[in-house]
């Protein structure tokens, strides 16, 4: 298809069918998470959207680890495969676009997302999250790069305005999305905050300005869901699409005409019913991280007055609908012949394929198992397979495949610790300890019987008695976090702090099994024998904890810093940073997220980005560094700087070394302050026992340069070093270059 056939479309259509185009409505068979009808009259199918990211949300599909448990895994390659698959089971339910990856920045540690996020750190979000996207795209399915941009905290998201540096928007917050444009994003969605004053759905600075203008978008920018506010404002912003463009009531009455008749109930007009739970998810619905339920159609009778009335010309409508109909043009929807080379030779996007549910089960384990950090072990790790082992922890008996929100999948099929060290060890016991951590659930509905049911009562003596009992215990603690509000705090919940003390009390050979939405405080973290972040594993959790246990080399390292306390934060200390004062939420840390700010205040974190432990044990050597012109590209992701270092394995086991190089730029002039250390390049390398292998890294411009708001991208002359080593405070070698112009 070309261009003509979009022109051609564009002419026949008429003014209500190009509204159809730019606004979703329910799906008829309740299945998408978004829908646009397309126009039948001349063969445009529907278009169908689903959710995003950590699996496929209809049916059942793969629960692959949380998008976090992927930025652990520091491997572009490895989030190409997981695209690639999540593109496949995309199709094979009947849907053209996925609602992902999430893209947005790791700012404040108790986030409710940030386990649907990949890092706190640009250049690892931008690389991962281009592989991600790649996968996606190169698997027949449209990926959709989300929150844009600044969605850093769930507290009032649909209202919050952040307010944040341009430098800090520039170099910390925008580069993930655009890797992501550069990979080749079919869609872009606005976030539900403002920036800076304006709804994202409305910015016509930062989507028609930067992502359209300066970064040559030309894909479709939705809405995120009731996230539109004004038709002649969006439309004249760069909205192209409104989604749903309809009522909850209307996307939710295929599934529950419990549901449909609560929501037409404003509270006004509610019984004093018993029990409250009955309007748990009306509340949701319209509590303060989420959008108003009720009904929406900005870019319906609204967008067609104001183009009657001359407030948006029709030619911008055109404009939208021409971004539409080229994401059908990819999507091999028009012709239905796959023609553009995206989608896999031999197949058009509409053939639905068969997937290998067992393949992508072990997938879902090899991610699970690469994105797992070993935090801590005084050598308990790995475990014999003949030691007799106490499980111990509420939740221990079930995987924990994510999050709540839009992100929940239904896996299909899961393994939960409990079962897979009991497929791996002959004495396992199991004791829940205290009170099982609720998984929140925004699609629990009242009364549905999706709340698992506890049939045993936990009971702390037991536990502690069974840690005693046995050769090793392993305890599995977890938080619950959930889209729409954020953590109360870096604490898990109820009494699992406790149940480590008085576990490792009763057996020093104790390890304790973090499944995290993000960085939670380990008050225990000096007195237990080993710590495993497995964030939220997916369905293979236990699967791939086992292989982790008995020896399989976790390929993990810290993606987020994990500090003692949530004051040790850079948007501590102050309400204005976070959760924010009178709906705006001052980013004055600037480019100071995460490690920066740790590294610039002098703070100690418990465990740094980037730290992961390997069960083998690698030497460095050799570093040089080289700087590179290209001819012809002086853009940011020109590469800036080559470094080569040699990795050796001294251990007799096999590992997974994952070489992280850091830039020490020189001090800019003026008063302007800059990190003492940024991210400027990784890989990660798997090495036999023995073997040495010499790791090229290449360092984009980005890396050195800085931004300076009015001029732009500036590399500041003077000496770079380049500090290669495993973690962002664990150099193993240092080289300079020095930049002269
Ligand atoms: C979320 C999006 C999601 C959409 C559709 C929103 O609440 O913020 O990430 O894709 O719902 O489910």
């Amino acid at each position: 298809m070309t261009d003509g056939r979009v022109d051609a479309l564009l002419s026949d259509l008429t003014l209500d069918e190009k509204l159809r185009l730019v606004r979703g409505r329910p799906d008829p068979e309740g299945r998408a998470t978004g829908y646009v009808p397309g126009v039948e009259r001349l063969d445009i199918p529907p278009l169908r959207l689903v959710d995003g990211p950590l699996g496929v949300r209809d049916r059942e599909a793969t629960a692959f680890p949380a998008t976090i448990a992927l930025g652990a895994a520091w491997d572009p390659d490895l989030a190409r495969r997981l695209g690639r698959a999540l593109a496949a089971e995309t199709r094979a339910r009947g849907h053209d676009v996925l609602l992902a990856p999430g893209l947005n920045i790791v700012r404040v540690p108790t986030g409710g997302r940030n386990f649907e996020y990949l890092s706190e750190d640009p250049e690892l979000t931008s690389a991962v999250g281009a592989a991600y996207v790649d996968g996606v795209e190169t698997g027949g399915v449209g990926a959709t790069a989300k929150h844009f941009v600044a969605n850093n905290q769930e507290h009032r998201r649909d209202t919050v305005d952040a307010v944040v540096p341009e430098r800090a928007l520039r170099e910390i917050y925008l580069p993930g999305f655009r890797a992501a444009v550069d990979a080749g994003a079919s869609a872009v969605m606005a976030a539900y905050n403002r920036v800076n004053g304006h709804y994202m759905s409305e910015h016509r600075r930062l989507l028609d300005g930067v992502l359209r203008g300066e970064w040559g978008f030309d894909g479709v920018v939705m809405s995120d869901w009731w996230g539109t506010h004004d038709a002649a404002a969006a439309a004249e912003g760069g909205l192209d699409l409104e989604m749903p463009g309809a009522s909850a009531v209307e996307l939710f009455a295929p599934h529950s005409r419990l549901l449909r008749a609560l929501l037409r109930l404003r509270p006004s007009d509610r019984l004093d019913l018993d029990p409250p739970l009955l309007w748990r998810l009306v509340d949701r619905l319209a509590d303060e991280g989420q959008p108003d339920p009720y009904p929406f159609d900005f870019f319906g009778d609204p967008l067609r007055a104001a183009i009657a009335d001359g407030r948006v010309a029709e030619a911008t409508l055109d404009r939208k609908v021409r971004h539409v109909l080229g994401l059908y043009e990819r999507a091999g929807l028009l012709d239905g012949d796959g023609p553009d080379g995206r989608t896999p030779p031999g197949e058009s996007r509409t053939d639905a394929p068969s997937v290998d549910w067992d393949a992508h089960h072990d997938l879902a384990r090899e991610v699970a198992r690469r994105g797992t950090v070993l935090l801590a072990n005084d050598g308990t790790l790995p475990l014999g397979e003949d030691d007799s082992l106490a499980v111990v922890g509420p939740n221990a008996d079930e995987a924990k495949v994510g999050g709540g929100g839009s992100s929940e999948v239904t896996p299909t099929r899961t393994v939960s610790p409990v079962e897979g060290l009991r497929a791996g060890a002959s004495r396992v016991t199991f004791e829940r300890g205290v009170k099982r951590v609720a998984n929140p659930s925004m699609f629990d509905l009242p009364g549905s019987g999706l709340r698992r049911r506890v049939r045993s009562g936990p009971d702390f003596d037991a536990a502690v008695q069974a840690a005693a009992d046995a050769d090793a215990a392993v305890v599995v603690v977890q938080d619950g976090a959930t889209e729409s509000e954020d953590r109360a705090s870096m604490a898990l919940p109820g009494e699992q702090d406790r149940l480590v003390r008085a576990v490792v009390a009763a057996n020093p050979r104790t390890v304790v099994v973090c499944r995290s939405s993000g960085p939670v405080a380990m008050p225990w973290a000096d007195d237990v024998a080993a710590i495993l972040q497995t964030w939220y594993p997916g369905q293979a959790d236990g699967a791939a904890l086992a292989d982790v246990l008995y020896g399989a080399d976790p390929g993990g390292r810290l993606p987020v810093t994990v500090g003692r306390r949530f004051e040790d934060y850079p948007v501590a200390g102050d309400e204005r940073r976070y959760p924010g004062v009178d709906e705006h939420v001052h980013y004055d840390e600037g480019v100071f997220v995460g490690y920066r700010g740790f590294d610039r205040d002098g703070v100690a974190p418990r465990f740094p980005f980037g730290h992961g432990r390997s069960y083998a044990d690698f030497e460095y050597a050799d570093l040089t560094v080289e700087r590179v012109e290209t001819p012809g590209n002086d853009g940011v992701n020109a590469p800036a700087l080559d470094a080569t270092v040699t990795v050796a394995n001294r251990a007799d086991r096999p590992g997974r070394a994952v070489v992280q190089a850091y830039v020490e730029p020189p001090d800019p002039p003026g008063a302007t302050a800059r990190p003492g250390r940024e991210l400027g390049g990784f890989a990660s390398v798997a090495l036999d026992p023995g073997e040495r292998r010499t790791v090229s890294l290449a360092v984009p411009r980005r890396a050195l340069a800085r931004y300076e708001p009015g001029a732009g991208w500036t590399v500041d002359p003077g000496e770079y070093a380049l500090v290669v080593g495993r973690s962002s405070r664990d150099g193993r070698g240092r080289a300079t270059v020095e930049i002269a112009d």
